[in-house]
């Protein structure tokens, strides 16, 4: 049973709100004045607390913000007779989850708290996933190609064989070494992705091999490299081919030996690691053009795994447009369909962004479709948008309804609407800036 905190100063609303409330199986506490609801904020956490705005010296503000502070993960509901959406989100700094206008009816407040419970518990998957993986994502597709990839995947995936993985960017690289390691001896262990390309060269001796304190001014304290707290587990190196020359060797060292020496340690220790190490540039080209090492690239190369971009099997298209809908649909509490002349659309596109910007553009027209359908309009216009999309602010004509809905299904959470609308943050927070709400 859910605990639930009602402020409300009207009696007869605050009674009534408690009796529907505990026929839905919720335990309701009720107080009438901000300075109670305050106490029991400061003693007890709620996951739910639906406040009225306007009660006395204090607001349903104070009340938010104290809720907030208890738990960060807390779903608040602000009532009220007066003010429109937009002081509301204002006031709340885009903080409250949903807003009742008074007066409401009953069945109208137990979706609002349906919903709010349901965002919550996507918001908390979000959390415990990466930053913008769908959590224990499958790999979707049956295109011939698809299939010779799972073959590969399921012969090589036992055996403790170093893949490379080679395809454009957002083809499923990393999916792909996850299966790998979800499916070999390791899968207890660790899986640890290192991104090769977004870490400093100099930091990437010390991420992969560890750190003895003094090494150098600022080492602290010991660190464990990746190899070495990986144990047992599988190693994911990404952006192989943005590893400079001058480390390359070190790690042909490392996988002809095993062994990892941490900087400032004078002695060598052996581990046990299956590395998995993708790229999306030519790095046959680079050997020739003398910018990798042959003798490296041979050793990364025992297996080579080469995801087709999706233009090539235009067939999975339509699979992974009714999987990402059903998982958007289900994490934000949407019953969004899509036409037939939609999913044309979608498969006519040709996808330079691959699974990934197909994955992004389903979340976002899932919760935009107006009428909860997707229609080949709403597939071109999204379409249109990341096409014309650049550095600069542009989002449709409707961009503040866009940006309220998304943020409404986000539960607020503006980095996460950001990703959505697929612009900057900074950007959502001028434009956000723009539309009174700070
Ligand atoms: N076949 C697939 N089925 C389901 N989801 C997929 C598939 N391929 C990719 N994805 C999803 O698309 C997103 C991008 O995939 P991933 O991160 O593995 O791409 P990548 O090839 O590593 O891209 P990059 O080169 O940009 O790092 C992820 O959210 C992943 O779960
Ligand atoms: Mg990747």
């Amino acid at each position: 049973m859910k605990k639930l905190l009602i402020v409300e100063d009207d009696a007869s609303l605050r009674n009534t709100m408690t009796t529907v409330l505990e026929l839905e199986g919720y335990q309701p506490e009720a107080v009438a004045s901000t300075r109670e609801a305050l106490d029991k904020l400061g003693s007890e956490t709620y996951p739910i607390v639906i406040s009225d705005i306007y009660l006395d010296e204090r607001t349903g503000i104070d009340i938010l913000r104290a809720a907030r502070e208890r738990n960060p993960a807390c779903v608040v509901i602000l009532m009220t007779g007066r003010g429109s959406m937009e002081t509301v989100m204002a006031a709340t700094e885009g903080g409250a989850f949903e807003y009742l206008a008074k007066p409401f009816e009953m069945a109208h407040m137990i979706d609002t708290i349906k919903r709010a419970e349901k965002s919550l518990e996507a918001v908390e998957d979000d959390e415990a996933a990466s930053i913008d993986d769908l959590p224990e994502t499958e790999m979707i597709g049956s295109s011939s190609k698809m299939v010779e990839i799972y073959k590969t995947i399921s012969r090589v995936a036992p055996t403790d064989a170093t893949v490379l993985i080679e395809g454009e960017t957002g083809t499923g690289k990393e999916l792909i070494a996850r299966m790998l390691h979800r499916n070999s001896k390791r899968a207890q262990h660790p899986f640890v992705p290192v991104d090769c390309g977004s870490i400093a060269p100099t930091l990437l001796e010390s991420e992969l091999f560890g750190t003895l304190k003094g090494a150098y001014t600022g080492a602290d304290r010991d660190r464990m490299g990746v190899f070495e707290a990986a144990n047992n587990g599988t190693v994911f190196l990404d952006e192989i081919g943005d590893i400079e020359l001058g480390f390359q060797l070190k790690l042909l060292r490392f996988l002809q030996e095993r062994e990892v020496r941490p900087l400032g340690s004078p002695r060598a220790k052996k581990v046990d690691v299956r590395v998995v190490a993708a790229t999306n540039r030519d790095v046959q080209k680079m050997v020739e053009e003398g910018k990798f090492r042959e003798d490296l690239w041979y050793r990364l190369n025992v297996v080579r795994l080469t995801v087709p971009p999706l233009c090539e099997r235009p067939s999975d298209i339509p699979l992974l447009v009714h999987y990402f809908l059903r998982r958007y649909n289900e994490r934000y509490g949407l019953d969004t369909i899509i036409t037939e002349t939609g999913l044309k659309a979608m498969e006519n596109y040709s996808w330079p962004g691959n699974v990934r910007q197909l994955q992004h553009m389903m979340e976002r027209l899932s919760i935009l479709a107006s009428a909860a359908r997707i229609d080949d309009a709403a597939v071109k216009a999204a379409i249109q948008e990341t096409a014309s999309r650049d550095a600069s602010d542009t989002l449709a004509d409707t961009e503040a309804e866009q940006i309220r809905r998304v943020l409404s299904a986000t539960s607020g959470n503006k980095s996460r609407a950001a990703k959505i609308l697929g612009i900057e943050r900074k950007t959502l927070y001028r434009k956000l800036e723009r539309m009174g709400v700070p």
